[in-house]
């Protein structure tokens, strides 16, 4: 099931968090961005338990998919996919969505480009000295 956070996640979306950077749990308070009406976090749950996450925002028909991890052990079952699928049926045919993404993260940029994401712009250094690719997909082409 694919539901927004409450605050009954919170603490096992910081826990895998950390496995996407050590100060996750520094850069969200997700007390006070929960709260926000363009804050997103949808949780993956499976037999009562928080297998994946993605967290979105969305701002005047620009839409940021932040961030997206699924547990280790439950890769390669399409939960990402899922996650990605349920973001885009929320969003407006005038939405366009914005993602960066580690040049050599080869298999997030695969998944990207499944759902019609394009490389448009390539930051240098944006992951202390590695590159990023900066991805758009819109919803209406
Ligand atoms: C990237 C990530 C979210 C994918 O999650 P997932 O649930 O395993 O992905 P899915 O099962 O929906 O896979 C969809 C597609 O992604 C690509 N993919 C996923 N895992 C892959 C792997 N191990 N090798 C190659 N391609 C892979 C494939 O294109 C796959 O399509 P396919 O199943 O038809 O081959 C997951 O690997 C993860 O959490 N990685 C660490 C965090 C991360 O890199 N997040 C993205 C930051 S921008």
């Amino acid at each position: 099931m694919i539901r927004e956070i409450q605050e009954k996640d919170f603490e096992k979306v910081y826990e895998l968090g950390l496995l996407l950077h050590e100060n996750f749990k520094t850069t969200y308070n997700l007390k006070e961005l929960t709260s926000k009406d363009y804050f997103h976090c949808l949780v993956y749950e499976e037999k009562n338990q928080i297998i994946g996450f993605l967290v979105y925002t969305d701002l005047s028909e620009i839409v940021d998919l932040v961030d997206l991890i699924v547990e280790p052990k439950h890769r390669k079952k399409k939960v990402a996919s899922n996650l990605i699928d349920t973001m885009i049926t929320n969003l407006k045919p005038t939405d366009k969505i914005y993602l960066e993404v580690a040049v050599d993260n080869h298999i997030a940029i695969d998944l990207y480009q499944k759902f019609g994401f394009e490389v448009i712009h390539t930051r240098e250094k944006y992951y202390g000295e590695k590159d990023a690719y900066v991805m758009e997909r819109r919803i209406t082409e």
